[in-house]
């Protein structure tokens, strides 16, 4: 079994990297999580027109970018043209939607563990988990701490299981689903990453017990971060880990 520990580094996941405080999934993000001391962020992975896998949220450019329409029509290159930074504020106009790759070195410069999530487009579930663990696979040595795998997808989530078996994986879920049992078994995750919607300490305390881990997304009150670890629960996602890491000392 993989220990905790292995899991998660420290009980606080930079959400997007650290979203707050830069333009999500950005490197910047990323850079900003590690400079506030995150010890593990979180990103979306999805993959363009020209199938390459990308760090982004959205089905579609609108709200992060300055593109319009679907993120699965637009090629990579097209993607690079676009500014993924000025919505957010003009300090970081001309930041760009970076590719799995750049995140991922950029993640090991700065020796940040990664939670990858699986974010397919709609009918494009299975390919992009295929293209984005095969990505993934060709940058990491045996040696490295291996990227926990999460998705809502359960399909995503099969592909993860079979083509690489050995890294971890956890389902997410904005509410504990009725067959949580069931599908932790088939799927063979280790943890369950939950929504903070109205989340008890039974339910994760129902969870723990049954030999799951339990990270709860996405949680920026640092009151609610106590408890939820009093709790029970081993991280939460929060948008500005660094805030939420000096608050709990
Ligand atoms: O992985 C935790 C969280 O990121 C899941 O929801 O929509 O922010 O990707 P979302
Ligand atoms: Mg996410």
């Amino acid at each position: 079994p993989i220990g905790l520990a292995t899991l998660y580094p420290s009980p606080v996941i930079g959400h997007r990297g650290a979203c707050a405080l830069a333009p999500e999934n950005t490197l910047a993000s990323f850079r900003q999580a590690a400079r506030d001391g995150a010890a593990m962020v979180e990103f979306d992975a999805k993959l363009t027109a020209d199938n390459r896998a990308i760090v982004f949220h959205d089905d579609d450019l609108e709200r992060t970018t300055d593109g319009t329409g679907p993120v699965q029509d637009i090629t990579f290159e097209a993607l690079s043209g676009l500014d993924a930074g000025g919505w957010f504020s003009p300090a970081f106009q001309g930041a760009q939607v970076p590719s799995l790759e750049e995140v991922l070195d950029c993640a090991q410069d700065h020796d940040l563990a990664i939670n990858l999530e699986l974010k397919p487009c709609p009918n494009r579930v299975e390919e992009t988990a295929r293209v984005v663990l095969a990505t993934a696979a060709l940058q990491w040595s045996a040696d490295d701490r291996p990227p926990l795998i999460s998705s809502f997808s359960r399909a995503a989530l099969a592909v993860a299981r079979d083509l690489a078996p050995s890294w971890p994986r956890a389902l997410l879920c904005d509410n504990l689903p009725d067959d949580w049992r069931e599908q932790a078994a088939i799927l063979r995750v280790q943890a369950l990453h939950l929504g903070d919607v109205e989340l008890s300490p039974a339910t994760i305390a129902q969870v723990k017990n049954h030999g799951l881990a339990v990270a709860v997304w996405t949680v920026n009150d640092p009151e609610r971060v106590r408890f939820l670890l009093a709790a029970g629960a081993d991280a939460v996602f929060s948008d500005d880990p660094g805030a939420i890491r000096k608050a709990l000392g």
